[in-house]
């Protein structure tokens, strides 16, 4: 399309949608005129895209559609207007629509938009809609300070929400994937697309929930893990969401050439034969197969293939698959690192006695510019820090406690916020302690096993993931 076409396309699906809107103000949604309306803004849509994706953004007092800046003209700027103070005023910052998209669906979501008067339901009301309306990709609400504050209260809660999800997801999809060979590309970008949004809101229970391992399955509870600090990873680099989403779905999705792999070689606690071993190693060319598979409007970008096939090779082009010894790209060597952390801090039938995070990172480092990619892996330790959340900590006064957040500032390392355990009583806690406002600081990290205390079951109960 030529520039006058995209600008004359987008002011028609702008003038619709904001006559739309208004009519949706005053008639209900079975009346004809509602109803021309919104046929009116389902033709401008298919205009502008039969089959693929719309988004709608505001940014300013300017409309983008598809990244594309719609100039308002004299016949459509009271329209421009409407639209962009209607959008402001609801807290609406964009909407992404993937074509083809219902008549029904189309009318239900700008009925909701029309009808919200109460603005602080704006945000929950249209958030449910898009879980409901198939063709409702995203909608990118700007949150009010009420909303905010009311978000980090429910900070803990959605992390939990969403970090169940994920593993629910992945559960259902292996299943299906086994059964029907069907993977559902759709909800799996839901799913990154919050783990971003709450990792972009800094929310340390995230992370936190990265401590709890084996919950249910390995393979499950390890692919969520790795994506939600991958995604981390990717927010520290200045990666902007579409990277994110395309970092995220690599990292969930980076061992799913494993499901092929029988559970027998998978657990086994003795050194695999060579045999085995070659079946383990197909499994990013595998995996690479299985996500080809999804083809059309979900199919998956080629970086997200391409970190998922080169997640083993390592940072000096070593590893496997051997592909003529180039150095791996960037979404594979993050995943490298996070895949190592996640890896080795975990009980596995193979490795009884886990690294602390502590011990992990040292080992890692020992590594750097050989295994990882030695910038990668500092701003991935700067990242979980010296002593990442989770970690037992011994205290200058002499307590012992469990890591509960990074301080900000990497100097204070030493003290961040902890939850001091009671060793008389095993498995309880005192209370909590910001060791900034205290001259105590951290003096080394204990081994979970020599006090006989399993930090992830901390964060378990304290986050309601699992009852006292
Ligand atoms: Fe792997
Ligand atoms: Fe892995």
């Amino acid at each position: 399309m030529e520039e006058m076409t995209v600008n004359l396309a987008g002011e028609n699906l702008v003038i619709s949608i904001a006559i739309l809107i208004r009519t949706a103000q005053i008639y209900e949604k079975n009346n004809a005129t509602f109803i021309h309306q919104i046929k009116r803004v389902e033709n401008a849509l298919q205009y502008i895209s039969q089959n693929g994706i719309i988004d709608i953004e505001l940014k300013g007092n300017h409309i983008f559609i598809n990244q594309e800046r719609i100039k308002a003209t004299i016949s459509s700027i009271a329209m421009y207007q409407y639209l962009t103070s209607m959008m402001k005023g609801k807290k609406v910052r964009g909407i992404i629509f993937h074509m083809p998209c219902e008549t029904f669906a189309l009318g239900e979501i700008f009925y909701i938009f029309s009808r919200i008067k109460d603005d602080k339901n704006v945000f929950y009301h249209l958030e449910d809609a898009t879980q409901k309306i198939e063709c409702i990709e995203w909608i990118e609400l700007e949150e009010g300070e009420e909303e905010k504050a009311q978000r980090e209260e429910d900070a803990k809660k959605m992390a939990i929400r969403t970090f169940i999800m994920g593993i629910q997801y992945l559960k259902e999809t292996t299943e299906s994937m086994l059964k029907m060979r069907k993977t559902n590309l759709r909800k799996a970008r839901g799913i990154v697309r919050r783990f971003i949004e709450l990792i972009l809101s800094d929310n340390a229970y995230l992370i936190g929930l990265t401590t709890i391992k084996n919950y249910e399955n390995y393979t499950l509870n390890h692919s969520i893990n790795v994506c939600i600090l991958s995604l981390s990873m990717g927010v520290r680099l200045g990666m902007g969401r579409k990277g994110l989403l395309n970092l995220g779905i690599s990292a969930l999705f980076h061992d799913i050439g494993k499901i092929e792999v029988p559970q027998f070689i998978l657990l086994k606690p003795t050194p695999l034969t060579d045999e085995e071993m070659a079946m383990i190693k197909k499994h990013p060319y595998r995996g690479v197969e299985i996500l080809l598979e999804e083809k059309g409007l979900w199919a998956i970008p080629g970086s997200a293939i391409q970190g998922v096939l080169e997640h083993h090779i390592k940072y000096d082009g070593t590893g496997y698959p051997e592909i003529s010894g180039k150095r791996p790209c960037l979404f594979a060597r993050i995943i490298k690192i996070t895949d190592a952390y996640d890896a080795s801090t975990t009980v596995r039938f193979y490795q009884k006695v886990p690294s602390t995070p502590y011990e992990a990172i040292n080992i890692m480092w020992q590594k750097a510019g050989r295994d990882f990619d030695p910038i990668l892996l500092r701003i991935f330790v700067n990242m979980v820090g010296v002593y990442p959340i989770g970690s037992i900590v011994e205290i200058s006064s002499g307590d012992i406690g469990i890591v509960l957040d990074t301080p900000e500032n990497p100097e204070l390392y030493r003290k961040p916020r902890v939850a001091i355990i009671s060793l008389t009583t095993p498995g309880s806690i005192f209370n909590i302690k910001d060791l900034k406002e205290t001259d105590d600081f951290i003096m080394k990290a204990i081994n979970p096993a020599d006090i006989d205390f399993d930090p992830s079951l901390y964060f378990a109960r304290v986050t309601g993931l699992v009852e006292d």
